[in-house]
């Protein structure tokens, strides 16, 4: 079975570069390009929703060239890719932490999801300056203020992620194994794994791969 939701740790790209000598950025440049590609052949095999992790509010820590050249990176994705999401019916939605990030690209998110609302064909979520326990923490404070106890979904409906499937599939490159802070409530049963190859090198076909895998699996929920 195609999982419905996968969501993607793309780690790895600026030891792609390294390995090639080339500046870190040239490693993010490569990664945008290959996340285009991949989510284009994600929707074409059935996945509904995409859920890729751009940014964490950690990495903006990272010396400011770095973070100055990831912004003008997602930049240059709003600029030329809000329109191919609307050819292709795909609705894109942007999560995480507003206030880190500079005014202009809180627009650009809010304007290309405005521009894509309607798309029916699949869902992009965007994770820019995005921490999972600040989600958890952001909804505990709103649940505190509301006064009243909340069931597992009432929970859920206070996350950024409100309305979307828990990820079926999570998918980390780059080698390491772990969650960095991703999705924390959201993959409590979401099926793990991971590859070896450094996020500009996996291919269409390692994404074939890895929903083969998913197929092989037997989801238990903790049932028997
Ligand atoms: C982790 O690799 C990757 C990032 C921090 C940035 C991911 C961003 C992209 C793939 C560009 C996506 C663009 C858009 C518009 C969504 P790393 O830098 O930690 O690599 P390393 O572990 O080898 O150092």
């Amino acid at each position: 079975m195609v999982p419905r939701h996968i969501a993607v740790i793309m780690d790895g790209n600026g030891r792609w570069a390294k390995k090639r000598l080339l500046p870190r950025s040239a490693g993010h440049r490569e990664g945008m390009k290959r996340m285009i590609a991949l989510c284009d052949h994600a929707f074409e095999a059935g996945v509904e929703y995409v859920t890729l992790y751009a940014l964490s509010a950690e990495n903006l820590t990272r010396p400011q060239e770095e973070v100055d050249g990831l912004f003008a990176l997602f930049r240059k994705y709003f600029a030329e890719n809000i329109g191919r999401l609307l050819e292709k019916g795909v609705r894109l939605k942007v999560i995480g932490d507003g206030a880190l990030l500079p005014p202009d690209i809180v627009q650009l998110s809010r304007e290309g999801e405005e521009r894509t609302a309607a798309g029916e064909k699949g869902i992009l979520v965007l994770a820019i300056g995005y921490g999972g326990r600040q989600e958890i923490l952001r909804a505990v404070n709103e649940a505190v203020r509301g006064g009243k106890e909340l069931s597992q979904e009432g929970f859920s409906s206070l996350l950024s992620t409100a309305g979307i499937p828990d990820p079926d599939l999570l998918i980390r490159t780059g080698k390491e194994k772990r969650l960095s802070n991703f999705l924390l409530w959201q993959c409590a049963y979401t099926e793990l794994y991971f590859s070896d190859k450094m996020f500009p090198a996996f291919t269409n076909a390692d994404l074939d791969r890895a929903l083969e895998n998913y197929a092989g699996r037997e989801r238990r929920y903790g049932k028997v």
